[in-house]
């Protein structure tokens, strides 16, 4: 196995020198245990979202810059805008990885570390139990305050550490963060209001430890054991049947043959969780895609979008696909899409088939 190979290879494919892309949410935001889908999505979308699109403008205007004759304090600015940025970008994505339940299901506030991260947390803190004690009142005294609160491999401490974070750009020097609680207020204040410490005994009801688990393997050389555990559940598994939110952006620039036909798939039941949709999309239920399918252009792309890219429109590619289409999963879906800061109309479900 590479032990280079980073855990969530399969998706950093649309990242370039220049761009930073959006990870998608593993985490199935409406079935949480105890954290609402609108504090989830609000947190994704607009924190993380708008951290990762701070960190590429800033990044873009780095590579204009000349720097022989930039004033000294521009280049703080930048440079500090920069490391914060890039910091809220790294750690939100491993919180939101850190968070969720077991393929379809949802978490059941019972997981425990798998057996190699739980040995180590033995070693360093006792037990399981001490380490937990540690980091959860490590994190509830931020409460009122703001940070983060981060179990990280140090490699030149030979073991685990829990440590504070004041904010986005603090961390121990050469220490890799295996999970990361985020203390700032956003990120419980529309469910727990001021009750910070509630909302960290509901957050580590909500770990995902196979994710934490492939993050420590890697942290310490052994690789991380499986791409698939950082795809959406039900997303393609092959490259070439997803597209990015960023890829799917340039492409819809293109006003020729070549611009992507968008469907836009969704449940029954999650009608009432839509707001909005992309522009030139049509809406379908999923169940009625035989009805449809040998409507749809062969000589075009054809991308399908669902709610967060997990099964329904991971299901509907593969369908696409087996029968000759050139179709692929949006990645994250339109919750992804979002958070790039991709354009919407509000809904139209004008199309979208009734029950037969
Ligand atoms: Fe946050």
């Amino acid at each position: 196995m590479d032990v280079q190979r980073p855990p969530s290879s399969s998706l950093q494919e649309a990242d370039t020198p220049a761009t930073v892309a959006i990870r998608p949410l593993l985490l199935k935001p409406q079935w949480m245990n105890g954290l609402s889908e609108r504090l989830l999505v609000s947190h994704y979308e607009n924190n993380y979202g708008g951290a990762l699109r701070r960190l590429n403008a800033i990044r873009a205007r780095l590579a204009a810059l000349d720097w022989a004759r930039t004033p000294g304090f521009e280049i703080n600015g930048l440079k500090r805008e920069e490391l914060i940025a890039a910091g809220s970008v790294i750690l939100h994505e491993i919180y939101f990885d850190s968070l969720g339940g077991h393929g379809n299901n949802p978490p059941t506030g019972n997981a425990q570390p798998p057996a190699g991260l739980a040995e180590a947390l033995e070693r360093d803190f006792g037990s399981v139990m001490a380490w937990r004690a540690e980091f959860t009142a490590m994190a509830k005294a931020l409460a009122g305050g703001s940070g983060w609160a981060i179990l990280a491999w140090s490699e030149r401490l030979r073991r685990l550490v829990n440590h504070w974070a004041a904010d986005h750009a603090h961390g121990l020097p050469g220490a890799t963060p295996i999970l990361a609680l985020d203390m700032y207020e956003h990120a419980y204040h529309l469910d727990f209001g001021a009750r910070a410490v509630a909302y960290v005994d509901q957050a580590m009801a909500n770990l995902n430890w196979e994710r934490i688990g492939a993050r420590y393997r890697l942290a310490i050389g052994e690789g991380a054991g499986g791409d698939e555990l950082f795809l959406p559940f039900g997303a393609p598994a092959q490259k070439e049947a997803r597209i990015s939110a960023e890829e799917l952006k340039t492409a819809l620039e293109n006003d020729n043959d070549h611009r992507p036909v968008l469907l836009d798939l969704c449940l029954p039941r999650d009608l009432p969780r839509r707001r909005d949709m992309l522009a030139g999309a049509s809406m379908h239920a999923p169940a009625a895609l035989p009805r449809w399918i040998e409507e749809l252009p062969r000589g075009r792309p054809i991308v399908v979008y669902c709610i967060c890219g997990f099964q329904v429109s991971g299901t509907a590619v593969t369908e696409l696909r087996q029968r000759g289409y050139d179709a692929r999963a949006l990645v994250g879906g339109i919750t992804a899409w979002h958070a790039i800061g991709g354009t919407t109309v509000p809904l139209d479900t004008s199309t979208y088939e009734e029950a037969p």
